[in-house]
């Protein structure tokens, strides 16, 4: 458990940023926005599991962890796989303890191998929306599912799901994508409401355009990241350590009285949407 409870009232902020004790799985940990909401909650004192499917990532991850002085593990597994999800949250349980804090990370924008046609959606196929569904959706669903048992047994947890302006505004030809991270989104508000008399909180940080090795097409032509930013009142790309500040936050004790909630971080695009 932390060092503060939640019913501290004299806490000190690095007290309310503390996270010694806790266990975060963070899932798409292996590079981009993940890696570095690792890092950071590790820094804060919590012990990782890196997840990634892509398990070099993962492994490399949690190693540089571990050269930085922190407590942290790789748990290779893909979330849409359900049975994989279970036995990689109970590895965590037994090599780190119960997981408290979930970040549900792992995205899929079109980038992975597994991504349907691009295209108008009146064209598309189910073939086309399911692997958006897939990580997207059915992911978080999957690794709520898994970690719940266990934060509802101990009275305390938090998820925190990384969704996109597009899950809260929608996005025009990313209507899967959309939908997909807008039912995330939902499902955190519904956890909320039945996880709060168990002191589990449940948000959403919804991030704009943020420098990841996913986006470089996009964040390497000068010209289509001018036409995206001319929507943003701070006219630069996100960088991972704006996300992953506010998910520490909301996995933090100060996090504690936070749930049900999206937090855009995107440079104030959400002012004109
Ligand atoms: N970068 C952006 O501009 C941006 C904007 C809005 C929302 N997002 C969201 O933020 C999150 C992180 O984005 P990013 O740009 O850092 O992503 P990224 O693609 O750079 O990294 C994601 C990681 O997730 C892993 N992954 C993908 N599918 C997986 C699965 N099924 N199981 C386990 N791991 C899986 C990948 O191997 C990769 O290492 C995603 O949910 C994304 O949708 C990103």
């Amino acid at each position: 458990m932390t060092a503060v409870s939640e019913a501290s009232t004299e806490a000190s902020l690095a007290q309310l940023l503390d996270l010694s004790g806790q266990v975060a799985l963070v899932t798409g940990a292996g590079q981009g926005v993940g890696a570095t909401i690792a890092r950071y909650l590790a820094a804060q004192g919590a012990a990782v599991a890196v997840n990634d499917y892509r398990a070099e990532r993962a492994e490399s991850v949690a190693g540089q962890i571990r050269e930085d002085g922190g407590t942290a593990i790789a748990v290779p597994a893909d979330v849409t796989d359900y049975p994989a999800v279970r036995s990689a949250v109970e590895r965590v349980s037994g090599e780190l303890g119960p997981v408290s804090i979930l970040v549900n990370n792992a995205g899929n924008a079109g980038a992975e191998p597994r991504a349907g046609r691009r295209g108008p959606f009146w064209e598309s196929e189910p073939a086309d929306w399911e692997p958006f569904l897939a990580v997207n959706l059915h992911g978080v669903l999957a690794c709520c599912r898994a970690v719940l048992p266990g934060m509802v047994h101990s009275g305390h947890g938090r998820l925190v799901t990384v969704i996109s302006d597009a899950g809260r505004v929608g996005e025009a030809g990313m209507e899967a994508y959309s939908a997909a991270k807008a039912g995330a989104a939902g499902l955190m508000r519904a956890l909320a409401r039945s996880l709060g008399r168990h002191q589990v909180t449940a948000n959403c940080v919804a991030i704009g355009l943020t420098d990841t090795p996913t986006l470089a097409a996009v964040t390497g032509n000068p010209e289509l990241t001018r036409k995206v930013l001319s929507n943003y009142l701070i006219r630069r790309v996100g960088r991972p350590s704006d996300a992953a500040a506010v998910v520490t936050l909301l996995a933090s004790p100060a996090g504690s009285w936070i749930t049900g909630q999206t937090y855009p971080v995107n440079g104030g695009f959400s002012v004109s949407q």
